[in-house]
């Protein structure tokens, strides 16, 4: 896991404008549509200044293949008011090029996200997917994280809910 680069635009396109990506990102999903808009993305990935919280281009060891996104940010509460105020929590997500779903890079990065945020004190991650995103909750599952049903708290969406303590992973 890296900080992404701007040489990184055309696959952060090439992943963010395929639906069966974006399908389930989000409460209003869209497909990314053009090089600048990747660029701006990556801008603002690269921007926050967090120790633990961040967004994170995951590469193969070796040959330097980029695979996907692993993400740490603060999960925003269910609310009326736009934009949605934070939540306090902190939720972890994976986003990876269909060209490498099969493999257990969202596994293998997800470990690694969780055991980031818990060797820098959090007490606590979740993850939230949509309840079709059935894939999304066998990776949230196999890295040990407990599912706790569905829940309205996050984003105004009904989330399948999934929870992590430094001890359980
Ligand atoms: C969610 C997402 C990252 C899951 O991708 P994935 O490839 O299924 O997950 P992994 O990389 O962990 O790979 C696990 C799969 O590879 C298989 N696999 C092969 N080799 C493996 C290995 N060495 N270790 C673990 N799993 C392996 C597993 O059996 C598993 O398949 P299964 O779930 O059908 O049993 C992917 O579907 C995606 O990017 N979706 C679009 C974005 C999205 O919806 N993100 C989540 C928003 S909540």
């Amino acid at each position: 896991m890296r900080a992404w680069t701007a040489a990184d635009a055309d696959f952060v396109l090439d992943m963010y404008s395929r639906w069966e990506v974006q399908r389930f990102i989000g409460t209003a999903p869209r497909v990314m549509t053009d090089l600048a808009e990747a660029q701006a993305a990556i801008q603002r990935w690269r921007a926050r200044p967090d120790p633990v919280c961040g967004v994170w281009a995951v590469e193969r060891v070796g040959t330097g293949r980029l695979l996907g996104t692993l993400l740490l940010k603060p999960i925003p509460a269910s609310g009326d008011q736009l934009p949605l105020a934070p939540s306090g929590d902190i939720e972890i997500g994976w986003h990876f090029h269909p060209d490498a779903w099969g493999h257990g890079y969202a596994t293998e990065a997800g470990r690694r996200g969780l055991a980031h945020a818990f060797a820098h004190g959090l007490p606590e991650v979740v993850a939230v997917t949509n309840p079709a995103n059935t894939a999304s909750q066998r990776v949230a599952a196999r890295i040990g994280m407990s599912h706790q049903g569905r829940t309205d708290r996050y984003y105004n969406a009904t989330c399948e809910l999934f929870v992590a303590h430094p001890s359980r992973s």
